[in-house]
C-alpha cells in the first residue's frame, strides 16, 4: 500500500532571512570596555517591516551591521540567508553580502565620485545586471523615492535629505532579500519621510524583510513589528 505523504507546506512558516542567538559585540577593553550588543535574538523573517528603536547608543546601529555582516559578532550566531557568518571566508562574506542585503547607512555612503544614477546603478551592476538595464532600472527607483531629476548630479551637490533619497533608491533597486535600513528617514521633512515609509512597505509586500533603525513615529506606526533596544539588549519584539 502507498502512502502519500501530508504536505505540511503551507504550514510552515517560512525560514527566516536573518538569525541573531545570543550575539554580543564588545568595544575596547579594560576602562574603555563598551558592551554595544548583549546576547541579542532575534529572527527576522521575509515579506515584514520591523522597526528597531531605543535611545542613542542603545545598540541600533551595531546590531545592523552585525546583520549585514559588516561587522563581526564578539560572540554568538549570525544566520544571514542560512549562511553561519563566522563560518565563511572574505570572499564568501563579500559574495553573500552582495546577494543577500542592501543598506541604507546613517550617513548615506554615496560614492562622491559617480553622480547619482551611476551610485544607483553600482549594485545592479555587482550583482550581473546589464548596463543597460541597470540604468533604466536605476531611473524607476530614483524616479519613486523623487530625486530623478538629480540623475545627473554629483552627491555633494546635493542636499542631505535628497542624498538620503538617492541612498534608499540604491537600497530599492536590487531586490536583496533583506533592506537594513539606519535612520533612512532621518534627514527628511515628513511628507519625504512618509514616501519612503510607503516605499518600504511596497518593497517589503515584494517579500523583502526591511529592517529600519528609527526615531520616527510614522516609521514605527507602519511597522509590523517593533524590537525595543535598551543599552544593548533586546528589551521587547523578540518574538
Ligand atoms: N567602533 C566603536 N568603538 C567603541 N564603541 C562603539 C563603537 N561603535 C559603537 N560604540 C558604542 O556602542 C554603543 C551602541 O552604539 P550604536 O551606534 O549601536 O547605537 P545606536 O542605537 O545606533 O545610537 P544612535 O541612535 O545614536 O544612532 C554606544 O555606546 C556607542 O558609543
Ligand atoms: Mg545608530
Amino acid at each position: 500500500m502507498s502512502v502519500v505523504a501530508p504536505s505540511f507546506e503551507a504550514e510552515r512558516p517560512k525560514n527566516p532571512v536573518l538569525r541573531l542567538e545570543g550575539v554580543s559585540k564588545i568595544y575596547g577593553s579594560g576602562a574603555a570596555r563598551k558592551i554595544a550588543l548583549d546576547a541579542a535574538t532575534l529572527e527576522i523573517h521575509p515579506a515584514t517591516v520591523t522597526a528597531l528603536v531605543g535611545h542613542s547608543g542603545s545598540g541600533k546601529s551595531t546590531l545592523l551591521n552585525i546583520a549585514g555582516g559588516l561587522e563581526q559578532a564578539t560572540s554568538g550566531t549570525v544566520i544571514l540567508a542560512g549562511e553561519v557568518l563566522s563560518r565563511l571566508g572574505a570572499r564568501q562574506l563579500t559574495a553573500l553580502r552582495a546577494r543577500a542585503v542592501s543598506y541604507v547607512f546613517q550617513e548615506y555612503n554615496l560614492i562622491r565620485t559617480m553622480t547619482v544614477l551611476e551610485n544607483v546603478c553600482l549594485p545592479l551592476e555587482l550583482a550581473g545586471t546589464g548596463a543597460k538595464q541597470a540604468r533604466q532600472r536605476a531611473g524607476e527607483v530614483l524616479e519613486q523615492v523623487g530625486t530623478a531629476q538629480h540623475r545627473a548630479k554629483f552627491p555633494d551637490q546635493l542636499s542631505g535629505g535628497e542624498q538620503q533619497r538617492v541612498a534608499i533608491a540604491r537600497a530599492i533597486a536590487d531586490h536583496r532579500p533583506l533592506l537594513l535600513a539606519d535612520e533612512p528617514t532621518g534627514a527628511l521633512d515628513s511628507a519625504n519621510g512618509e514616501r519612503v515609509v510607503e516605499l518600504l512597505k511596497g518593497i517589503a509586500a515584494t517579500g523583502v524583510a526591511c529592517v529600519i533603525a528609527t526615531h520616527n513615529k510614522d516609521v514605527t506606526r507602519a511597522a509590523d513589528r517593533i524590537v525595543q533596544m535598551r543599552d544593548g539588549k533586546i528589551t521587547a519584539g523578540a518574538a
